[in-house]
């Protein structure tokens, strides 16, 4: 199999190329209205986390963090906290993963059961409690194993089905392109394809050449590229570079929530307006309304530890003071969490940094910064 990864990634600037064509886009029956989604990130992508980033537009599609599929059937709290949606929450997709069929199959029955729109298997997954149990990203070393799961899922269901996946294993074992070509046959309306192998994690960069291959195995259905979308013109590039008829964004979302909006400016040719910045009023309300969210489903005990995260991706971006990001990270309850954000708006722009990073944690991997 062709080595893709010893290729260069894409070094062509978006002078060079023309901005690719825009607007909606129809995803197994579904008219979404951008073709920028919001890549599932376990821990973050919550249906607060999922509301207040569609509150700022421009996001055409969110998924579920990933959630085992025995433990949705069998009704565990935390599975179920997971698939708990909102009017506000559409269109959302739900994402499953496990090694077994029938566990597979019995969580895409529930979720057609209980009236979700559609169904993501999680075949990327490089974690180790995943892939051991033969979920994940294991499921691509075993194109038969993969075929019959995603075969015997399409066929349980009326609800769309879509695969995420990374290129492979690892360098020597690069089956997106084949495996993304048989599960079109099988009937998969999409798949999203996150440009590193397994063996790679979250290192080294993506590679859209990666990308542009499974974009080029499959006959119609859309490829959603995915990794490493830090800015508008990296969104428009891998559209333009790989060929995908849509991009997932994760992590970029986390470092800017307004990522989305800034596309929609940029596709729409209003290049200046894509360096927008929000108001101080509209980044403090975002902070209030997420954690604001995060207690209306999870009150106030757990929100305070779920939200310490996002105050490292948040900092920089919203021009959080270091010493606030650190009480941010630390903070116990909501009357906490307003003092400290009534002192952010009080002290907004003290804190000047050209390019926010973030110290992140990545699965299975050490803390980076991104
Ligand atoms: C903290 C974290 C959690 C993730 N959780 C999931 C997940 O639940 N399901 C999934 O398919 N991918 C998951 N991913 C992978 C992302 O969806 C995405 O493929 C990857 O981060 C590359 O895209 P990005 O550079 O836009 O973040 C996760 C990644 C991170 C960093």
């Amino acid at each position: 199999m062709t080595d893709l990864l010893t290729l260069e990634p894409a070094s062509r600037t978006l002078a060079d190329v023309a901005t690719p064509v825009g607007g909606p886009i129809t995803l197994g029956g579904r008219q979404l209205a951008s073709r920028y989604f919001l890549a599932p990130l376990a821990g973050y992508t919550h249906l607060s986390f999922r509301r207040v980033i569609r509150s700022l537009g421009g996001v055409g599609l969110c998924t579920t963090d990933l959630v085992q599929a025995s433990h949705l059937v069998s009704g565990t709290r935390w599975a179920r906290e997971l698939v708990q949606t909102h009017p506000d929450d559409n269109p959302l997709t739900v994402q499953i993963y496990g090694g077994q069929v029938k566990h597979m199959v019995a969580a895409a029955r529930w979720l057609e059961d209980h009236g979700y729109q559609a169904i993501d298997i999680n075949m990327g997954c490089p974690m180790a409690k995943m892939t051991g149990s033969g979920g994940g990203a294991r499921l691509m070393c075993d194109g038969d194993g993969a075929c019959s799961l995603v075969g015997q899922v399409v066929n349980a269901v009326k609800l769309p089905v879509s695969v995420k996946m990374r290129l492979g294993w690892d360098r020597n074992r690069l089956t997106a392109p084949l495996l993304a070509e048989e599960f079109e046959q099988l009937g998969v309306v999409a798949i999203t394809i996150h440009g590193r192998t397994r063996q790679q994690g979250f290192g080294g960069e993506v590679c859209l050449d990666g990308i542009r291959a499974v974009v080029e195995a499959v006959k119609k259905i859309p490829v959603v590229g995915n990794g490493d979308v830090r800015t508008a013109d990296d969104a428009l590039r891998m559209r333009q570079v790989t060929g995908c008829a849509a991009v997932a964004i994760g992590r970029g979302a986390l470092l800017d929530p307004w990522i989305f909006r800034r596309i929609a400016l940029a596709e729409r040719g209003e290049r200046a307006a894509a360096d927008f910045v929000p108001t101080r009023d509209e980044q403090i309300a975002f902070l209030r309304l997420h954690f604001q969210l995060l207690v209306e489903q999870h009150g106030e005990y757990m929100s305070c530890r779920n939200f310490r995260k996002f105050a490292a991706w948040y900092g920089a971006r919203l021009g959080i003071p270091e010493d606030l990001e650190n009480r941010l990270r630390q903070f116990e309850s909501v009357a906490e969490f307003d003092e400290i954000a009534n002192a952010i708006h009080e002290r907004h722009g003290e804190r000047v940094e050209p390019l926010p990073t973030a110290l992140i944690k990545v699965p299975n991997g050490p803390n980076e910064y991104w």
